[in-house]
């Protein structure tokens, strides 16, 4: 079969979503289409066609991902879809061809996804560069914790008021780690504060509490969901300290009528499986990749982001899909900044793309990647030396799958 893939135009968007809706098996009732409708006429879309047939279709978020020192331009992936009767016949990987093109076109250097199966991406250069766990506290009583919580009252706010206060908690949790997205207003009303008008889930509209008096900076914030069964779902927490973190775990754990907490996706690093008196009472019940991440462009990536320390390492990079990611490259970099040369010298690193992605935002040591025999060092210690120079002071994450 031969697949046309071209940009998909704003009068295909319902039969793209037609095809989504087909893959996925799901039906989305009238305002999570017109969502997805909204959603999609702000991204670039790329179709794939047999004829004039819609038979593969993708979209890309105009992202901006933080990334250790700043953030950069992505494109974030996203209703991946190939119609039943034309799979495994090359209308993803077109697709994909098609999307790196228009990355380099955009000044994309990264792109993102969230994988509903974990095997699709890594072919493609992806991986997985933040992980999430899923914690559940049962609160059938008080939650006893080894630090004094903020004292500060706690608020309840109508999600339509809520960015302004909360925004800007937000903006500063964005700016410590990597792999979280920028919102505008209408991200957050779409992929946060969203009212489930067609009831598909058992929560009905987010509540959103937030730390600190009336008027002054908030010093955290929750958006959380009661499910009739009496659990607290929720969907997403950022506090300014532990402190301000302890206040609000022990409001979402002494909700009347409620006999559970679940925080779907909080970082691995997060305080509370710390100051927990009581682990049995505080579980992590998964832990999963969260955000797939692809290095579109590596050399202007590795020295667009900070740098913990001094390394001065030359790496060997495989990259079948973007030949000029790869060969061998030297990485001079170190806390004023890096640069990545093409060079003859041997390498004492060599490792795939995918796997350079998995350590960019700092979220995976590249010597653990040496000892599971998915990246080779040539040299001893040439790890050891990236690592120090990748880390990050917490570790990436990303608590939305936009
Ligand atoms: C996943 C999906 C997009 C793949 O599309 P496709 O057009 O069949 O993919 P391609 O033919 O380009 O396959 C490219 C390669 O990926 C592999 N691949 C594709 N889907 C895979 C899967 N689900 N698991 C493992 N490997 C997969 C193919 O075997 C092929 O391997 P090869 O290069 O070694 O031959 C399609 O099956 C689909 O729409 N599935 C339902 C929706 C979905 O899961 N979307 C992904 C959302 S994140």
């Amino acid at each position: 079969m031969t697949t046309d893939i071209r940009d998909l135009p704003e009068a295909q968007v319902d039969r793209a979503l037609d095809l989504a809706c087909l893959a996925f098996h799901e039906k989305t009732g009238d305002a999570a289409r017109k969502r997805h409708r909204e959603t999609l006429l702000d991204c670039d879309r790329v179709g794939a066609y047999d004829g004039d047939d819609l038979v593969g279709f993708t979209a890309a978020h105009r992202l901006r991902l933080s990334v250790p020192g700043g953030e950069l331009p992505a494109a974030g992936l996203d209703f991946v879809s190939v119609a039943p009767t034309h799979r495994r016949r090359g209308a993803l990987t077109g697709m994909m061809g098609g999307l790196w093109r228009r990355c380099a076109a955009a000044g994309q250097l990264l792109a993102c996804l969230w994988a509903s199966e974990d095997a699709i991406y890594g072919r493609f250069g992806f991986g997985t560069a933040t992980e999430a766990y899923t914690v559940e506290i049962d609160s059938t009583r008080p939650l006893d914790l080894r630090i004094a919580p903020d004292g500060r009252p706690l608020r309840l706010l109508d999600p339509k008021d809520a960015v302004p206060v909360i925004g800007p908690l937000y903006e500063a949790g964005r700016a410590r780690r990597g792999g979280r997205l920028a919102r505008d207003e209408a991200w957050w009303r779409r992929s946060v504060l969203a009212d489930d008008e067609d009831g598909d889930s058992d929560g009905g509209p987010p509540c959103v509490v937030v730390l600190g008096e009336k008027g002054a900076p908030a010093a955290g914030y929750a958006v959380y969901q009661v499910a009739d069964k009496g659990t607290v779902n929720v969907q997403e927490m950022e506090a300014a300290d532990a402190s301000a973190a302890a206040a609000l775990w022990s409001y979402l754990a002494s909700i009347d009528l409620t006999r559970k907490v679940r925080a779907w996706a909080v970082p691995a690093d997060d305080p509370l499986l710390l100051f927990a008196a009581d682990r049995d009472r505080v579980r992590v019940t998964g832990q999963w990749p969260a955000l797939w991440l692809r290095l579109v462009d590596v050399a202007a990536a590795l020295t667009a982001r900070s740098w913990a320390a001094p390394a001065d390492v030359v790496l060997d990079v495989r990259d079948r899909a973007l030949p000029a990611n790869a060969g061998r490259f030297r990485l001079v970099a170190g806390p004023s900044g890096a640069a990545y040369e093409p060079t003859g010298a041997p390498a004492d690193l060599a490792l795939d793309v995918r796997e350079l992605a998995a350590c960019y935002l700092g979220g995976t040591r590249l010597r653990r990647l040496v000892r599971a025999g998915l990246a080779e060092e040539r040299t001893p210690g040439a790890a050891r030396l990236l690592d120090a120079a990748l880390e990050t002071e917490y570790l990436p994450f990303t608590g939305e799958d936009y």
